[in-house]
């Protein structure tokens, strides 16, 4: 069967952007606005791309938001008397003018996804392909992809400080260039697809947002040319180099295995500025007996940048396999769904792959000659929803610290960082504690253990004494030698400083 058809992207015409902005905004189709239309079960039944609750709340309703929602979010027909309603600038004819609906006898269909975005700051739309379901099938291989999870993982561990230029790899919609844009001088996005800069086009053009879009593979379209801050979520899908096995622009690169991910590792940091930070998610693959780690350290070797990498979850070829063969519309059951896994199962074999990783990378070009930091974590838990913070703080603090020797760090006051709680668990009846930990309320969550030393240290961290003040007293409280107390809460102390438990 030949691979579905995509409808022509929208055209960012002026005149009818400055109309459609005026009617979405008038109809209230804000981020906030549908979520009071459709209340909050159908807004996050909506999130995961279950659209039946948000058309039972809408179904009949004449309020301006709901039948933008019914036609752009949800892929319905609406009348087009009431598009007219909605839309009273454009009309439903300039929305067809400017490629979003297509029109039929008393009807409008939309041929897009065009849906409220929104962070702290800002209103924006995103405008994308419709999704597998507003399309009713499975999708082509040209799609351009909305906002999904991992745009919004991207999005949320991204360090928002400012940057004077930025650049958002692989833009599809344009919804990074969108958040870089409030932090950043000039935004520059680059993408293979054309479709999908003429997505990220409209997408920008209506929040009067300027970003520089260009066309091409990787980091080609920006040759020689460095920035503050990369931000990509990459199409790094791994994906069977077989017949039968469609590619999708929006996860697939086209190189085998891990490869692509491997490549941004490798070719990034002659992009960045001295401080300059790459953020991105990514799949590796370990093979033969490797770790995760191994892959990394190779990856790492030679290109002089520190590298703070995240594992959040690894999975074995078959559950890579069946997250991947279904996601574009490929059901379970069917031939064409097995014959799908089969060919993951084959591709992963032929490269003796045992464990598929995923996770976020930041790295930095450090600003002068030091050898890189690399700090290589495994961490599933939950963690906060914005990590941009967390990330910023993360790479200032290990970048301090590879560029601090012990007695400097001693000669600090650390402060315990107003997230941290301490807990302390005893076997029944005990007067002492058999376990001390803390606990991180924010970023990563993390729980950490100490011993008597590092609690005690803990405990009087309020920024009044030097870590060498403290524990000289904590020593001579445990009539013990102070050296060798220094000693064993050097590695505690650093460790507590990188992940951002002491200030
Ligand atoms: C997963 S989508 C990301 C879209 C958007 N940035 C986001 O965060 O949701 C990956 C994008 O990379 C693009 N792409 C695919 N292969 C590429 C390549 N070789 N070079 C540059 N971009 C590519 C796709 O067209 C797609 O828009």
């Amino acid at each position: 069967m030949p691979p579905p058809e995509s409808p022509p992207p929208p055209r960012a015409d002026a005149a009818g952007l400055a109309a459609l902005r005026a009617d979405l905004a008038g109809a209230g189709y804000t981020v906030d606005g549908v979520r009071s239309l459709l209340g909050p079960v159908a807004d996050a039944a909506l999130h995961r791309e279950q659209p039946l609750a948000a058309d039972l709340a809408t179904r009949g309703v004449g309020d301006p938001a709901a039948v933008l929602a019914r036609c752009f979010a949800l892929g319905m027909p609406v009348a087009t008397a009431d598009l007219d309603r909605a839309l009273p600038g454009l009309t439903a004819v300039g929305a067809g003018a400017l490629g979003l609906v297509e029109l039929g006898a008393g009807d409008a269909r939309a041929l897009c996804d065009l849906r409220p975005y929104g962070d702290e700051a800002d209103d924006w739309w995103v405008v994308s392909d419709q999704s597998e379901i507003a399309r009713g099938g499975p999708l082509p291989p040209d799609h351009v992809l909305g906002v999904g999870p991992a745009s919004m993982t991207v999005a949320q561990w991204t360090p928002r400080r400012p940057a004077g230029r930025a650049l958002d790899l692989g833009t599809g919609c344009g919804v990074q260039a969108l958040h870089l844009a409030g932090h950043s001088g000039t935004v520059v996005a680059t993408d293979l697809s054309e479709r999908a800069l003429a997505f990220a086009r409209f997408t920008t053009s209506l929040a009067e947002v300027p970003v520089d879009l260009r066309a091409g593979n990787l980091l080609d379209p920006v040759a020689s040319e460095r920035f503050d801050l990369v931000v990509s979520n990459p199409p790094f899908v791994i994906t069977p180099r077989r017949p039968g096995v469609v590619t999708y622009e929006y996860r697939d690169a086209g190189l085998v295995g891990d490869a692509v991910v491997r490549e941004l590792v490798r070719t990034v940091g002659d992009h960045l500025e001295p401080g300059g930070v790459a953020l991105f998610i990514g799949n590796w693959e370990t093979r033969d007996g490797q770790t995760w780690r191994d892959v990394w350290t190779s990856w790492l070797d030679g290109t002089g940048l520190d590298a703070w990498v995240v594992q959040r979850d690894d999975q074995d070829p078959a559950e890579y396999a069946e997250l991947w063969a279904g996601d574009a519309g490929a059901r379970s059951g069917t031939p064409g769904y097995e014959d799908l896994y089969a060919a993951w199962l084959a591709d992963f074999a032929a490269r003796g792959v045992e464990r598929i990783g995923f996770g976020v990378v930041a790295l930095q070009r450090p600003t002068g000659p030091r050898p890189p930091w690399s700090d290589l974590v495994d961490h599933r838990g939950p963690v906060a929803d914005a990590m941009g913070p967390t990330v910023d703080a993360g790479l200032r603090a290990r970048t301090w610290l590879v560029e601090h020797d012990d007695d400097a760090l001693l000669d600090v006051a650390w402060s315990c960082a107003p997230d941290v709680t301490e807990e302390r668990h005893a076997r029944p009846g005990a007067a002492d504690p058999s376990v001390i930990q803390l606990r991180q309320g924010g970023g990563l969550g993390l729980t950490v253990p100490l011993d008597t030393v590092g609690a005690g240290l803990v405990g009087v961290c309020d920024g009044s004494l030097t870590a060498r003040q403290a524990l000289g007293a904590i020593a001579a409280l445990l009539e013990q030698p102070e050296a060798a107390v220094t000693a064993t809460a050097i590695p505690v102390l650093r460790a507590l400083v990188a992940d951002g438990l002491l200030i």
